[in-house]
């Protein structure tokens, strides 16, 4: 079967400089073919309509048809703890995380976390996520099953950890390593689906454990490696005294085989002019988490600094951030931006929340973009979704100002539809 959509459609031609449209293609009557779960054609409307006069036509009207948001570093296990109260990084991790993260030794339990993620980030509009889970094998096995029951293209693995962190949600260095291969070895590649060596962060692994994540990593160089770094300065002080030998974060990572271009940073906020250099040269991806890093008080990422240097994505952060919204977590980044003085466009954000954060995952090649011979996953947004959306959309004389009302005041209620590897979910 072949399907014809028709609507409005957002591509990128380039990556946009921060502050403007270049880069962004707008179709106001455009149409996309889907075939073979992937996409065959997109072009203005009446030319693809002519060329494929078989297709099964699905017309969206004036709504906006853009690849579906990827998000880019989640926590899929802090599903029924977001937006708790008044703590900072590590208080947050004690009190509220590292708790609800035990609950999921209990495989039934992480089963329903994992379903109940699934279902909230589909219903905003995700088609692609990389995720943490817990230290529990079965978790990254609850993961990958509601990832692959969905059609998802998905990315994870198994949170490790062997220090700084209570009884029942530790490993050991034998055991983080001989899990998350038995764990690689078992998800990577089936389907639409990749493992990521994931040591959660310095402090919570010994120098030993970290050593043989890095070995793992370079006995599986294509698979990805994600961590966290510089997220919060009480986070550094207290990482540059358990490495005293390190120059900075992010020797921690480097000294033990864990830098590299497929490495994923999450936030690297509070970065040394050493760190910035090295994260260039090699090209590093970076996750930049601005729900999270308001609501825990962590800091302003430099976006408008770094997006040149390397390879950064858009991430909710769940549930360190305080959504599932790929459209709030693009608002936080506009704010962000608005206090260091660098207003993000709204062509920049959508890409960000797109091939952006595909290219940070490295698949951008499949996804994050509507273009021939890409995956098609689709989200359909409806840019008049609420009452105060649709009043200021009367006002909008540009499409970046339309777009820019559903990014600021969006949420789930603006997710018409979604395609995922070319079947509709709804
Ligand atoms: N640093 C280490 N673990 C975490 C986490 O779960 N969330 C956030 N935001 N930062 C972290
Ligand atoms: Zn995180």
């Amino acid at each position: 079967m072949v399907d014809l959509l028709l609507g409005q459609v957002i591509r990128f031609r380039d990556m946009p400089m921060t502050d403007s449209a270049n880069g962004m293609e707008h179709l106001t009557h455009g149409a996309i073919v889907v075939k073979d779960g992937h996409i065959a054609a997109v072009g203005p409307a009446e030319d693809v309509k002519r060329d494929w006069p078989q297709a099964v036509v699905h017309d969206y009207g004036n709504k906006l048809i853009s690849a579906g948001f990827v998000d880019a570093h989640v926590h899929f296990p802090q599903t029924a703890i977001i937006a708790s109260w008044g703590k900072r990084l590590i208080d947050w991790l004690n009190s509220y995380t590292f708790p609800e993260e035990t609950r999921l030794a209990d495989p039934a339990y992480a089963e329903a976390i994992a379903e109940s993620y699934m279902d909230l980030a589909l219903a905003h509009g995700m088609t692609t996520m990389c995720s943490f889970c817990t230290i529990h094998p079965a978790s990254v096995d609850a993961f990958f099953t509601a990832a692959q029951k969905r059609g998802l293209r998905a990315m994870g693995g198994k949170t490790c950890m062997d220090r700084n962190a209570p009884d029942g949600l530790r490993d050991t260095v034998q055991s983080a390593y001989d899990d998350s291969r038995a764990l690689l070895r078992k998800w990577h590649g089936q389907d639409r689906l990749s493992y990521v060596i994931t040591p959660r962060f310095s402090p919570t692994s010994t120098p030993e454990q970290l050593r043989v994540l890095g070995d793992l990593w370079s006995e599986h160089p294509d698979c990805l490696m994600q961590t966290h770094l510089s997220e919060q300065t009480d986070e550094i002080d207290w990482v540059k005294s358990l490495f005293p030998q390190a120059r900075d974060y992010l020797d921690t990572y480097e000294a033990f085989g864990l830098l590299g271009e497929n490495g994923i940073y999450g936030h690297a906020i509070h970065l040394e002019p050493r760190e910035i250099d090295r994260l260039s040269e090699l090209n590093a991806g970076i996750a930049h988490c601005p729900t999270s890093n308001t609501f825990i008080g962590s800091g302003l990422f430099d976006m408008a600094g770094m997006a040149g240097r390397t390879r950064v994505g858009l991430a909710t952060d769940t549930g360190g951030g305080s959504s599932f919204s790929m459209l709030r977590t693009m608002a936080a980044a506009y704010e962000v931006g608005q206090l260091r003085g660098t207003p993000l466009h709204p062509a920049f954000l959508w890409w960000l929340a797109t091939q952006g954060s595909a290219r940070t995952l490295k698949i951008d090649d499949r996804v994050g973009n509507i273009s021939p011979g890409m995956e098609a996953d689709l989200v359909v947004i409806d840019l008049h979704s609420t009452p105060a959306i649709r009043q200021r959309m009367a006002r909008a004389e540009s499409f970046d100002e339309a777009l820019f009302a559903t990014i600021m005041m969006g949420d789930d209620r603006a997710i018409s539809d979604l395609w995922i590897n070319g079947k509709q979910r709804r």
